[in-house]
């Protein structure tokens, strides 16, 4: 079945909200949803569809200074494993490489076993920040060069 990756549109994001445990199991990230993100940076939120709906998605933007941050990346349950999550880091970075982006970061739990190794396969740097969300308030904090020429 063919899957397309293409700029989300808000009316995706509710969808994936009526289907939220099918990406994030029993995590409750709806409140990370944000639709503003999705309205104001239309280029770098991406969504994977195919017939059965959207199989994951990825909200993101680009800072000032250059940097293409992933605020969230999931693939549904029943598509991991499939290089899914690699296609949108990849669609991502492209779009982020044309807004001037020079490095990638993103953040995770430092529960989340498994965003650290899908990171560190997809070539991020991980390390611990302590105090990432106040003090003694840990998260996993990604980062990636993206070399001038891909
Ligand atoms: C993390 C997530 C997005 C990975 O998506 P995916 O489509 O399964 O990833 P891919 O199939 O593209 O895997 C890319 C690489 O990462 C590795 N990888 C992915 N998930 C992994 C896991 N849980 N444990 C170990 N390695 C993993 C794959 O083995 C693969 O490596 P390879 O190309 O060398 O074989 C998906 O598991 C998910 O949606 N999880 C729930 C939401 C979440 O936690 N998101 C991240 C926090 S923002």
């Amino acid at each position: 079945m063919a899957v397309h990756i293409v700029p989300a549109q808000v009316a995706d994001i509710h969808q994936v909200l009526a289907n939220h445990s099918r990406y994030w199991g029993d995590r409750d990230l709806r409140s990370l949803h944000l639709l503003a993100l999705v309205q104001e940076f239309g280029s770098t939120c991406l969504v994977a569809r195919a017939e059965d709906g959207i199989r994951g998605y990825l909200i993101g933007f680009v800072t000032p200074d250059g940097t293409g941050y992933v605020h969230l990346i999931a693939t549904r349950d029943d598509a991991r494993g499939t290089g899914l999550g690699r296609d949108l880091y990849a669609a991502f970075t492209a779009a982020a490489r044309a807004q001037g982006a020079v490095r990638l970061k993103a953040i995770t739990s430092v529960a989340n076993e498994g965003s650290v190794a899908f990171h560190r396969g997809l070539g991020f740097e991980a390390r611990v920040e302590e105090d990432y969300n106040g003090p003694g308030m840990p998260m996993v904090v990604f980062t990636r060069a993206l070399p001038a020429t891909p």
